[in-house]
């Protein structure tokens, strides 16, 4: 594989990304963009990056395949349209768009365009989400009928100067964490076929918790505290709670109930272990073998995966059939918290395949995963 990346979008996750990125083989980052092209100049320098661009110069490029988009929410539409009219793949931050519509939009164009799409995240691709996914396969707990998921948390305007926009429509604890735990739950029961939701907003304003706007009050314009009950078009279901209001928990972050016995997992929103189960013959929890795979920070991976896959003509793993649905899903919920209704998902992507050692070696997996 060889393959020209070009990242648009040079803010605080970028680092992540372009650690992992400048270090694949078969890869090369070629340029980065940004609006703010200065912030894009001192990423380039910090990891050896040829060219800092303006966006159109980025898409201008005959040397870049694959547009990597770490944009806000808001930009990924556009952005992700702008590069695969400019016949890039793109592969991009979560959410793939604002709304489902253009989601569904973008999916439409990068199949007449003949591009690869996908999207984040790609945290079911880590050691924690593979090892359950092998365990499920091989009958560990028999048939799985039914998940549990938690994403508990007090808010991020505890850890954030400007957590403003976390309030906003678009985000919320649903749109902005459900990413994580609809994907892992889809890798491993395959699409969701409806939802139910409850919920509501515990408090209308909130207070910067730290940075130069410590004290201030903002207001709530979401749901911060959302229940969904999802059924899977397997007959499998899974209810998710996704709040920014609870102040303390020892609730599981996903747990998996088949019918010989409880898959417990780590955290969606890592690449790690530990997978544990608990069968009805087991007196305790026992810690799962960890397959082989990416266990710290390896944000990008669905990305290289996408161009591998594009060129060896096979479905990618995180793929924009993927990362749609995942929006469907979540839209679904709050339409279901707005109406009170079960919403039915149309929406049917494969379940992604698990990753072969032949795969990991093409990512450039090592046995040293990468820091
Ligand atoms: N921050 C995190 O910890 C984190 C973790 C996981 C995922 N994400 C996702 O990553 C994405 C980016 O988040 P972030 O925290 O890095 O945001 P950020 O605000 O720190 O950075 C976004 C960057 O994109 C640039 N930008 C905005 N619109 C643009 C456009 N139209 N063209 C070019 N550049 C544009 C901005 O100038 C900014 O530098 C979001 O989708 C977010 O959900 C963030």
């Amino acid at each position: 594989m060889d393959i020209g990346i070009g990242v648009i979008g040079c803010g605080t996750i970028a680092s992540a990304y372009l650690k992992n990125l400048t270090r694949a083989p078969g890869a090369r980052v070629v340029a980065l963009a940004d609006l703010d092209v200065g912030r894009a100049r001192a990423l380039a320098s910090t990891f050896g990056v040829p060219h800092a661009l303006d966006p159109d110069a980025l898409l201008a490029r005959p040397d870049i395949d694959l547009v990597v988009d770490l944009t806000i929410p808001a930009a990924h539409y556009d952005v992700n349209r702008r590069a695969l009219e400019a016949r890039k793949g793109v592969y991009a931050e979560k959410p793939l768009a604002a709304t489902a519509a253009e989601a569904r939009a973008l999916v439409e164009l990068a199949a007449r365009v003949d591009q690869p799409l996908g999207g984040a995240p790609d945290t079911f691709l880590g050691v924690g989400l593979q090892t359950a996914r092998a365990a499920l396969d091989e009958g560990a707990i028999g048939r799985p009928f039914a998940a549990v998921a938690h994403m508990v948390s007090s808010g991020p305007e505890r850890w954030h100067h400007s957590p403003d926009f976390f309030y906003q429509p678009g985000a919320g604890p649903l749109l902005d964490m459900g990413p994580y735990y609809v994907t892992a739950l889809v890798s491993l029961f395959g699409p969701v076929a409806s939802v139910l939701a409850d919920g509501g907003q515990t408090w209308p304003e909130r207070t910067i918790g730290q940075g130069p706007r410590a004290g201030e009050r903002f207001p709530v314009d979401v749901a911060t505290h959302v229940t969904l009950l999802l059924r899977f078009a397997s007959g499998a279901r899974a209810t998710l709670l996704t709040t920014f209001d609870v102040q303390a928990s020892e609730l599981p972050r996903i747990e998996v109930f088949g019918e010989r016995g409880t898959l417990a997992l780590p955290d969606p929103n890592t690449f790690k272990g530990p997978v544990r189960v608990r069968t009805a013959t087991d007196d305790a929890w026992r810690e799962v073998p960890a397959v082989p795979g990416f266990a710290s920070n390896a944000r990008g991976i669905g990305a290289l995966d996408l161009a591998a896959a594009h060129r060896a003509g096979r479905a990618p793993r995180a793929s924009g059939n993927l990362a749609s649905h995942v929006l469907d899903v979540l839209e679904g919920g709050l339409t279901a918290l707005r109406t009170g209704a079960r919403v039915e998902i149309d929406s049917r992507p494969d379940r992604p395949a698990p990753l072969t050692p032949d795969d990991l070696a093409e990512l450039g997996w090592t046995q040293e995963a990468p820091a």
